[in-house]
Protein backbone atom coordinates (compact mmCIF):
# COMPACT_ATOMS: atom_id res chain seq x y z
CA UNK A 1 0.00 0.00 0.00
CA UNK A 2 1.22 3.10 -0.74
CA UNK A 3 0.57 7.13 0.06
CA UNK A 4 -1.05 9.18 -3.33
CA UNK A 5 -1.55 11.95 -1.48
CA UNK A 6 1.10 14.76 -2.80
CA UNK A 7 3.56 16.49 -0.36
CA UNK A 8 2.99 20.64 -0.74
CA UNK A 9 6.97 21.61 -1.51
CA UNK A 10 8.90 23.18 0.67
CA UNK A 11 8.53 26.48 -0.32
CA UNK A 12 10.09 29.78 1.84
CA UNK A 13 12.33 29.25 4.32
CA UNK A 14 12.09 26.93 7.51
CA UNK A 15 13.34 28.19 11.09
CA UNK A 16 15.06 25.63 13.26
CA UNK A 17 14.97 26.12 16.80
CA UNK A 18 17.21 24.58 19.17
CA UNK A 19 16.55 24.62 22.91
CA UNK A 20 20.12 24.28 23.95
CA UNK A 21 22.74 26.15 22.12
CA UNK A 22 26.23 24.26 22.94
CA UNK A 23 28.33 21.91 21.88
CA UNK A 24 25.90 20.30 19.82
CA UNK A 25 23.62 23.23 17.97
CA UNK A 26 26.62 25.53 17.42
CA UNK A 27 28.54 22.46 15.39
CA UNK A 28 25.03 21.68 13.94
CA UNK A 29 24.47 25.37 12.76
CA UNK A 30 28.43 26.26 11.54
CA UNK A 31 28.23 22.82 9.45
CA UNK A 32 25.21 24.29 7.40
CA UNK A 33 26.45 27.46 7.11
CA UNK A 34 30.20 25.99 6.20
CA UNK A 35 28.47 23.84 4.17
CA UNK A 36 25.95 26.91 2.22
CA UNK A 37 29.08 28.66 1.58
CA UNK A 38 31.20 25.72 0.06
CA UNK A 39 33.51 25.36 2.63
CA UNK A 40 33.04 21.70 3.82
CA UNK A 41 30.99 18.98 3.03
CA UNK A 42 27.95 18.04 5.32
CA UNK A 43 29.30 14.62 5.70
CA UNK A 44 27.41 12.06 8.18
CA UNK A 45 23.90 13.47 7.01
CA UNK A 46 21.36 10.99 4.89
CA UNK A 47 19.52 14.12 3.76
CA UNK A 48 22.41 15.66 1.96
CA UNK A 49 24.34 12.24 1.01
CA UNK A 50 22.72 9.39 0.63
CA UNK A 51 20.83 7.74 -2.24
CA UNK A 52 17.55 5.59 -2.56
CA UNK A 53 16.93 2.24 -4.37
CA UNK A 54 13.55 2.80 -6.13
CA UNK A 55 12.10 -0.41 -7.79
CA UNK A 56 13.49 -3.53 -8.95
CA UNK A 57 17.70 -3.49 -9.01
CA UNK A 58 17.35 -3.69 -12.94
CA UNK A 59 15.34 -0.42 -13.24
CA UNK A 60 18.86 1.48 -12.03
CA UNK A 61 16.44 4.05 -10.20
CA UNK A 62 18.91 5.63 -7.57
CA UNK A 63 18.01 9.10 -6.46
CA UNK A 64 19.23 10.99 -3.92
CA UNK A 65 16.92 11.23 -1.60
CA UNK A 66 17.20 15.10 -1.67
CA UNK A 67 15.97 14.97 -4.93
CA UNK A 68 13.36 12.30 -4.42
CA UNK A 69 11.86 14.10 -1.54
CA UNK A 70 11.09 17.42 -1.62
CA UNK A 71 13.06 19.08 1.31
CA UNK A 72 14.40 22.13 2.57
CA UNK A 73 17.56 22.80 1.36
CA UNK A 74 20.32 24.60 3.33
CA UNK A 75 19.81 27.96 2.23
CA UNK A 76 15.94 27.49 3.61
CA UNK A 77 17.35 27.61 7.25
CA UNK A 78 16.97 30.11 9.86
CA UNK A 79 18.46 29.54 13.01
CA UNK A 80 17.48 30.07 16.08
CA UNK A 81 17.15 28.93 20.06
CA UNK A 82 17.28 29.44 23.65
CA UNK A 83 20.08 28.67 26.22
CA UNK A 84 20.79 29.77 30.11
CA UNK A 85 24.10 31.02 28.92
CA UNK A 86 23.89 34.74 26.28
CA UNK A 87 26.87 33.79 24.04
CA UNK A 88 26.22 34.23 20.66
CA UNK A 89 26.80 30.30 18.86
CA UNK A 90 30.15 31.74 17.45
CA UNK A 91 31.38 32.67 21.27
CA UNK A 92 29.62 29.28 22.41
CA UNK A 93 30.97 27.21 19.26
CA UNK A 94 35.09 28.66 20.06
CA UNK A 95 33.91 27.65 23.99
CA UNK A 96 32.86 24.19 22.85
CA UNK A 97 36.11 23.79 20.75
CA UNK A 98 34.53 21.04 18.64
CA UNK A 99 35.34 23.03 15.30
CA UNK A 100 39.03 25.16 14.64
CA UNK A 101 39.28 28.79 14.68
CA UNK A 102 39.88 28.19 11.41
CA UNK A 103 36.53 26.79 10.45
CA UNK A 104 34.69 29.34 12.03
CA UNK A 105 36.17 32.65 11.23
CA UNK A 106 34.79 32.53 7.53
CA UNK A 107 31.11 32.48 8.81
CA UNK A 108 31.97 34.23 12.11
CA UNK A 109 29.42 36.90 10.87
CA UNK A 110 26.44 34.40 10.44
CA UNK A 111 27.58 32.87 13.55
CA UNK A 112 27.64 35.92 16.07
CA UNK A 113 23.82 36.91 14.31
CA UNK A 114 22.89 33.58 15.87
CA UNK A 115 22.09 34.74 19.85
CA UNK A 116 20.10 32.52 22.08
CA UNK A 117 16.72 33.98 23.90
CA UNK A 118 16.38 33.66 27.68
CA UNK A 119 15.72 29.81 29.04
CA UNK A 120 13.32 28.79 30.93
CA UNK A 121 16.03 26.85 33.08
CA UNK A 122 15.79 25.41 37.01
CA UNK A 123 18.95 23.62 38.36
CA UNK A 124 16.38 21.42 40.06
CA UNK A 125 16.93 19.42 36.24
CA UNK A 126 20.00 20.25 35.55
CA UNK A 127 22.48 20.45 38.54
CA UNK A 128 26.42 21.06 37.34
CA UNK A 129 25.79 24.21 35.32
CA UNK A 130 26.82 27.64 37.77
CA UNK A 131 26.04 30.97 36.84
CA UNK A 132 23.24 30.96 34.47
CA UNK A 133 22.98 34.53 32.86
CA UNK A 134 19.52 34.27 31.08
CA UNK A 135 16.74 32.35 32.88
CA UNK A 136 13.26 33.39 32.74
CA UNK A 137 11.09 33.78 35.62
CA UNK A 138 6.72 34.15 36.05
CA UNK A 139 4.40 33.03 38.55
CA UNK A 140 3.61 29.56 37.12
CA UNK A 141 5.06 27.26 34.47
CA UNK A 142 2.21 27.98 32.14
CA UNK A 143 3.48 31.57 32.21
CA UNK A 144 6.67 30.44 31.34
CA UNK A 145 5.11 28.36 28.19
CA UNK A 146 3.34 31.36 27.21
CA UNK A 147 6.85 33.68 26.93
CA UNK A 148 8.46 30.91 24.73
CA UNK A 149 5.33 31.03 22.65
CA UNK A 150 5.88 34.86 22.22
CA UNK A 151 9.53 34.20 21.62
CA UNK A 152 8.50 31.53 18.65
CA UNK A 153 5.50 34.31 17.29
CA UNK A 154 8.98 36.75 17.38
CA UNK A 155 11.09 34.36 15.72
CA UNK A 156 8.63 33.92 12.90
CA UNK A 157 7.94 36.99 12.06
CA UNK A 158 11.71 38.79 12.56
CA UNK A 159 12.91 35.88 10.10
CA UNK A 160 9.87 35.59 8.14
CA UNK A 161 9.84 32.35 8.35
CA UNK A 162 7.28 29.69 6.95
CA UNK A 163 7.21 26.84 8.82
CA UNK A 164 9.25 26.33 12.04
CA UNK A 165 10.38 22.59 13.70
CA UNK A 166 12.33 22.51 17.21
CA UNK A 167 15.23 20.13 18.25
CA UNK A 168 16.31 19.50 21.96
CA UNK A 169 19.78 20.28 22.20
CA UNK A 170 19.91 20.98 25.94
CA UNK A 171 21.09 19.33 28.72
CA UNK A 172 20.47 16.14 30.16
CA UNK A 173 17.61 16.72 32.86
CA UNK A 174 17.65 14.61 35.71
CA UNK A 175 16.15 11.36 35.95
CA UNK A 176 12.48 11.05 36.00
CA UNK A 177 9.61 8.35 35.63
CA UNK A 178 6.48 9.66 34.06
CA UNK A 179 3.76 10.81 37.34
CA UNK A 180 0.06 11.31 37.38
CA UNK A 181 0.26 14.95 35.89
CA UNK A 182 1.79 13.44 32.71
CA UNK A 183 -0.74 10.84 31.74
CA UNK A 184 -3.15 12.97 30.28
CA UNK A 185 -3.07 16.46 28.69
CA UNK A 186 -5.82 18.06 30.78
CA UNK A 187 -3.72 17.06 34.25
CA UNK A 188 -0.81 18.60 32.39
CA UNK A 189 -1.87 21.66 31.86
CA UNK A 190 -3.17 22.18 35.09
CA UNK A 191 0.13 21.23 36.40
CA UNK A 192 1.99 24.16 34.70
CA UNK A 193 -1.05 26.48 36.17
CA UNK A 194 -0.06 25.08 39.39
CA UNK A 195 4.13 24.79 38.58
CA UNK A 196 3.76 21.12 39.16
CA UNK A 197 7.31 19.98 40.35
CA UNK A 198 7.10 16.75 38.34
CA UNK A 199 6.79 19.00 35.30
CA UNK A 200 10.44 19.62 33.91
CA UNK A 201 11.82 22.79 31.46
CA UNK A 202 11.74 20.07 28.63
CA UNK A 203 8.24 19.99 28.92
CA UNK A 204 7.63 23.48 29.08
CA UNK A 205 9.77 23.81 25.51
CA UNK A 206 7.64 20.76 24.46
CA UNK A 207 4.02 22.46 25.10
CA UNK A 208 4.88 25.74 23.84
CA UNK A 209 5.93 24.47 20.64
CA UNK A 210 3.09 21.50 19.95
CA UNK A 211 0.63 24.06 21.13
CA UNK A 212 2.03 26.45 18.39
CA UNK A 213 2.43 23.38 15.41
CA UNK A 214 5.67 23.22 15.40
CA UNK A 215 7.33 19.87 15.37
CA UNK A 216 9.91 18.47 18.54
CA UNK A 217 12.10 15.99 18.84
CA UNK A 218 14.06 15.52 21.55
CA UNK A 219 17.94 14.94 21.00
CA UNK A 220 18.57 14.06 25.25
CA UNK A 221 17.72 11.13 27.01
CA UNK A 222 15.32 13.48 29.56
CA UNK A 223 11.54 12.54 29.81
CA UNK A 224 9.97 15.20 27.20
CA UNK A 225 7.55 14.25 24.87
CA UNK A 226 7.46 10.09 25.40
CA UNK A 227 4.76 10.63 27.84
CA UNK A 228 1.11 10.24 27.08
CA UNK A 229 -0.54 13.79 27.68
CA UNK A 230 2.70 15.23 24.94
CA UNK A 231 1.35 12.20 22.55
CA UNK A 232 -2.38 13.61 23.27
CA UNK A 233 -1.51 16.94 22.24
CA UNK A 234 1.06 15.99 19.25
CA UNK A 235 -2.01 14.58 17.95
CA UNK A 236 -4.71 16.39 19.04
CA UNK A 237 -2.32 19.40 16.95
CA UNK A 238 -1.38 17.11 14.00
CA UNK A 239 2.30 17.37 14.75
CA UNK A 240 4.91 15.01 14.12
CA UNK A 241 6.77 14.35 17.40
CA UNK A 242 10.25 11.82 17.95
CA UNK A 243 12.81 11.36 20.25
CA UNK A 244 14.94 10.38 22.18
CA UNK A 245 18.63 10.92 22.52
CA UNK A 246 20.99 11.16 19.42
CA UNK A 247 22.62 8.07 18.73
CA UNK A 248 26.28 8.58 18.51
CA UNK A 249 29.45 7.50 19.71
CA UNK A 250 28.99 3.90 21.52
CA UNK A 251 25.58 3.08 21.14
CA UNK A 252 25.58 3.76 17.24
CA UNK A 253 28.57 1.49 17.22
CA UNK A 254 26.91 -1.11 19.42
CA UNK A 255 23.88 -1.08 17.40
CA UNK A 256 26.32 -1.63 14.16
CA UNK A 257 28.09 -4.38 15.98
CA UNK A 258 24.86 -6.30 18.22
CA UNK A 259 23.02 -7.28 15.03
CA UNK A 260 26.10 -8.78 13.10
CA UNK A 261 26.61 -10.86 16.04
CA UNK A 262 23.56 -11.82 16.49
CA UNK A 263 22.46 -12.68 12.56
CA UNK A 264 25.35 -15.20 13.16
CA UNK A 265 23.78 -16.48 15.70
CA UNK A 266 27.44 -16.01 17.98
CA UNK A 267 26.54 -15.65 22.09
CA UNK A 268 27.40 -12.74 24.02
CA UNK A 269 27.97 -13.09 28.19
CA UNK A 270 29.71 -9.41 28.88
CA UNK A 271 29.78 -6.37 27.33
CA UNK A 272 31.37 -3.56 28.92
CA UNK A 273 31.27 -0.25 27.81
CA UNK A 274 33.37 3.09 29.74
CA UNK A 275 33.68 6.50 27.69
CA UNK A 276 35.83 9.14 28.87
CA UNK A 277 34.96 12.68 27.42
CA UNK A 278 35.65 15.79 28.73
CA UNK A 279 33.09 18.72 27.49
CA UNK A 280 29.52 20.70 29.42
CA UNK A 281 27.63 17.31 28.33
CA UNK A 282 30.41 15.48 30.17
CA UNK A 283 30.23 17.75 33.39
CA UNK A 284 26.86 17.39 33.46
CA UNK A 285 26.27 13.69 32.93
CA UNK A 286 29.13 13.50 36.31
CA UNK A 287 25.73 14.55 38.33
CA UNK A 288 24.40 11.09 39.11
CA UNK A 289 20.97 11.90 38.37
CA UNK A 290 21.67 12.91 35.12
CA UNK A 291 23.83 10.08 34.10
CA UNK A 292 20.99 7.94 35.71
CA UNK A 293 18.75 9.39 32.22
CA UNK A 294 21.78 8.75 30.10
CA UNK A 295 21.97 5.01 31.38
CA UNK A 296 18.48 3.85 31.37
CA UNK A 297 18.51 5.40 27.40
CA UNK A 298 22.02 3.42 26.85
CA UNK A 299 21.32 -0.05 28.71
CA UNK A 300 18.07 -0.73 26.67
CA UNK A 301 19.45 -0.84 23.37
CA UNK A 302 20.74 -4.66 23.69
CA UNK A 303 18.20 -5.76 25.12
CA UNK A 304 15.67 -5.10 22.12
CA UNK A 305 18.12 -6.03 19.55
CA UNK A 306 19.34 -9.00 20.91
CA UNK A 307 16.26 -10.83 22.39
CA UNK A 308 17.20 -12.74 25.46
CA UNK A 309 13.76 -13.88 25.91
CA UNK A 310 14.04 -15.74 22.15
CA UNK A 311 17.40 -16.56 22.47
CA UNK A 312 17.87 -17.32 26.00
CA UNK A 313 21.29 -19.80 25.54
CA UNK A 314 22.94 -17.20 23.53
CA UNK A 315 21.98 -13.57 25.48
CA UNK A 316 19.64 -14.89 28.59
CA UNK A 317 22.74 -14.19 30.80
CA UNK A 318 24.77 -10.90 29.17
CA UNK A 319 26.30 -8.73 31.81
CA UNK A 320 25.89 -4.76 30.81
CA UNK A 321 27.84 -2.31 32.12
CA UNK A 322 27.71 1.34 30.96
CA UNK A 323 30.06 3.88 32.39
CA UNK A 324 30.63 7.70 31.92
CA UNK A 325 33.53 9.31 33.00
CA UNK A 326 34.18 13.37 33.01
CA UNK A 327 37.77 14.16 32.28
CA UNK A 328 37.98 17.47 30.87
CA UNK A 329 41.29 17.38 28.78
CA UNK A 330 39.85 15.04 26.67
CA UNK A 331 37.20 17.56 25.44
CA UNK A 332 34.56 17.05 22.95
CA UNK A 333 37.07 14.35 21.81
CA UNK A 334 35.11 11.22 23.89
CA UNK A 335 36.99 8.18 23.86
CA UNK A 336 34.88 4.85 23.77
CA UNK A 337 36.20 1.41 25.02
CA UNK A 338 34.05 -1.65 24.26
CA UNK A 339 35.15 -4.65 25.84
CA UNK A 340 32.60 -7.49 24.41
CA UNK A 341 33.13 -11.43 25.71
CA UNK A 342 31.82 -13.44 22.94
CA UNK A 343 31.15 -17.26 22.58
CA UNK A 344 30.60 -19.54 19.40
CA UNK A 345 30.48 -23.33 18.28
CA UNK A 346 30.50 -25.06 21.31
CA UNK A 347 30.70 -22.40 23.76
CA UNK A 348 34.40 -21.38 22.88
CA UNK A 349 35.05 -17.97 24.48
CA UNK A 350 36.63 -15.20 22.36
CA UNK A 351 36.90 -11.06 22.89
CA UNK A 352 36.52 -8.13 20.89
CA UNK A 353 37.66 -4.86 21.90
CA UNK A 354 36.29 -1.27 19.97
CA UNK A 355 38.23 1.60 20.56
CA UNK A 356 36.35 4.39 19.41
CA UNK A 357 38.05 7.83 19.37
CA UNK A 358 35.13 10.14 18.32
CA UNK A 359 33.90 13.42 18.00
CA UNK A 360 30.67 13.80 19.93
CA UNK A 361 29.62 16.54 17.83
CA UNK A 362 31.04 15.77 14.69
CA UNK A 363 28.75 12.52 15.19
CA UNK A 364 25.33 14.54 16.31
CA UNK A 365 25.31 17.92 13.98
CA UNK A 366 24.35 15.61 10.86
CA UNK A 367 21.84 14.17 13.18
CA UNK A 368 20.21 17.96 13.83
CA UNK A 369 20.25 18.74 9.97
CA UNK A 370 18.29 15.45 9.31
CA UNK A 371 15.87 15.77 11.99
CA UNK A 372 15.06 18.70 11.38
CA UNK A 373 14.57 18.48 7.49
CA UNK A 374 13.03 15.01 7.98
CA UNK A 375 10.54 16.40 10.65
CA UNK A 376 9.53 19.26 8.61
CA UNK A 377 8.85 16.51 5.97
CA UNK A 378 6.52 14.43 8.15
CA UNK A 379 4.45 17.69 8.78
CA UNK A 380 3.68 18.71 5.55
CA UNK A 381 3.06 15.22 4.42
CA UNK A 382 0.42 14.97 7.07
CA UNK A 383 2.09 12.87 10.17
CA UNK A 384 1.32 13.71 13.00
CA UNK A 385 2.01 11.92 16.81
CA UNK A 386 4.87 9.79 16.46
CA UNK A 387 7.88 9.53 14.09
CA UNK A 388 8.65 5.90 14.40
CA UNK A 389 10.13 5.74 11.05
CA UNK A 390 13.11 8.03 12.53
CA UNK A 391 14.11 5.76 15.06
CA UNK A 392 17.37 5.44 12.95
CA UNK A 393 18.43 8.68 14.73
CA UNK A 394 18.01 8.31 18.55
CA UNK A 395 19.30 5.73 20.94
CA UNK A 396 15.95 5.18 22.68
CA UNK A 397 13.43 5.29 20.05
CA UNK A 398 10.12 6.69 20.68
CA UNK A 399 7.61 4.01 19.78
CA UNK A 400 3.36 3.35 20.64
CA UNK A 401 2.29 1.80 23.25
CA UNK A 402 2.80 -2.05 23.70
CA UNK A 403 5.62 -2.45 21.03
CA UNK A 404 8.90 -3.04 21.67
CA UNK A 405 11.74 -0.03 19.84
CA UNK A 406 13.49 -1.19 16.97
CA UNK A 407 17.11 -0.51 17.77
CA UNK A 408 18.95 -2.89 14.82
CA UNK A 409 20.48 0.47 12.74
CA UNK A 410 19.89 -1.92 9.89
CA UNK A 411 16.37 -2.45 9.80
CA UNK A 412 15.93 1.29 11.03
CA UNK A 413 17.31 2.56 8.01
CA UNK A 414 15.24 0.49 6.15
CA UNK A 415 12.20 1.38 7.84
CA UNK A 416 12.94 4.97 7.66
CA UNK A 417 13.61 4.50 3.64
CA UNK A 418 10.53 2.65 3.05
CA UNK A 419 8.60 5.07 4.64
CA UNK A 420 9.73 7.75 2.61
CA UNK A 421 8.86 5.45 -0.73
CA UNK A 422 5.62 4.97 0.68
CA UNK A 423 5.24 8.33 1.67
CA UNK A 424 6.13 9.25 -2.57
CA UNK A 425 4.11 6.57 -3.71
CA UNK A 426 6.78 4.35 -5.21
CA UNK A 427 6.93 0.55 -4.11
CA UNK A 428 8.46 -0.77 -1.04
CA UNK A 429 11.67 -2.78 -0.94
CA UNK A 430 11.15 -6.28 0.41
CA UNK A 431 14.56 -7.69 -1.16
CA UNK A 432 12.98 -11.30 -2.13
CA UNK A 433 14.23 -11.23 -5.49
CA UNK A 434 12.82 -13.82 -6.90
CA UNK A 435 11.53 -12.07 -10.12
CA UNK A 436 14.85 -12.09 -11.14
CA UNK A 437 15.03 -15.73 -11.42
CA UNK A 438 11.12 -16.29 -12.46
CA UNK A 439 11.46 -19.37 -14.67
CA UNK A 440 9.62 -18.40 -18.46
N1 LIG B 1 26.97 15.03 21.36
C1 LIG B 1 26.39 13.87 21.24
O1 LIG B 1 26.89 13.02 20.57
C2 LIG B 1 25.10 13.61 21.91
C3 LIG B 1 24.50 12.36 21.73
C4 LIG B 1 23.29 12.09 22.34
C5 LIG B 1 22.67 13.07 23.11
N2 LIG B 1 23.28 14.25 23.30
C6 LIG B 1 22.61 15.19 24.16
O2 LIG B 1 22.45 16.41 23.48
C7 LIG B 1 22.44 17.45 24.44
C8 LIG B 1 23.39 18.55 23.99
O3 LIG B 1 24.72 18.06 24.01
P1 LIG B 1 25.93 19.09 23.95
O4 LIG B 1 27.17 18.31 23.81
O5 LIG B 1 25.62 20.17 22.98
O6 LIG B 1 25.89 19.70 25.42
P2 LIG B 1 26.33 21.16 25.87
O7 LIG B 1 26.45 21.09 27.35
O8 LIG B 1 27.48 21.67 25.09
O9 LIG B 1 25.07 22.05 25.45
C9 LIG B 1 23.84 21.99 26.12
C10 LIG B 1 23.34 23.40 26.26
O10 LIG B 1 22.04 23.35 26.80
C11 LIG B 1 21.89 24.45 27.65
N3 LIG B 1 20.73 24.21 28.49
C12 LIG B 1 20.63 23.48 29.63
N4 LIG B 1 19.36 23.54 30.09
C13 LIG B 1 18.67 24.31 29.22
C14 LIG B 1 17.32 24.76 29.19
N5 LIG B 1 16.46 24.40 30.13
N6 LIG B 1 16.94 25.56 28.16
C15 LIG B 1 17.81 25.91 27.19
N7 LIG B 1 19.10 25.54 27.21
C16 LIG B 1 19.51 24.74 28.20
C17 LIG B 1 23.23 24.55 28.36
O11 LIG B 1 23.45 25.83 28.90
C18 LIG B 1 24.19 24.24 27.22
O12 LIG B 1 24.63 25.40 26.56
C19 LIG B 1 22.80 16.81 25.79
O13 LIG B 1 21.63 16.55 26.51
C20 LIG B 1 23.44 15.53 25.38
O14 LIG B 1 23.33 14.53 26.38
C21 LIG B 1 24.47 14.54 22.72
Amino acid sequence: MTNSTPIPPAEGKLGVLTPGMGAVATTFVAGVLAARKGYAQPIGSLTQNSHIRLGKRDEHRNPLIKEFVALATLEDLEFGGWDPYSDDAYTAAMKAGVLEARHLEGIGEELRAVRPMSAVFSPRWVKNLGNTEQVKSASNHMALAEQLMEDIDRFRAEKDVDRLVAIWCGSTEAYEEPSDVHLDLDTFEQGLKDGHEAITPSQIYAYACLSMGVPFANGAPNLTVDIPAMVQLATQNRVPIAGKDFKTGQTLMKTMVAPGLKARMLGINGWFSTNILGNRDGEVLDDPESFRTKEVSKLGVLEHILQPDVYPDLYGDIYHKVRINYYPPKGDDKEGWDHIDIFGWLGYPMQIKIDFLCKDSILAAPIVLDLALFMDLASRAGKSGIQEWLSFYFKSPQHAPGLYPENDLFIQLTKLKNNLRHMMGEELITHLGTEYYDEA
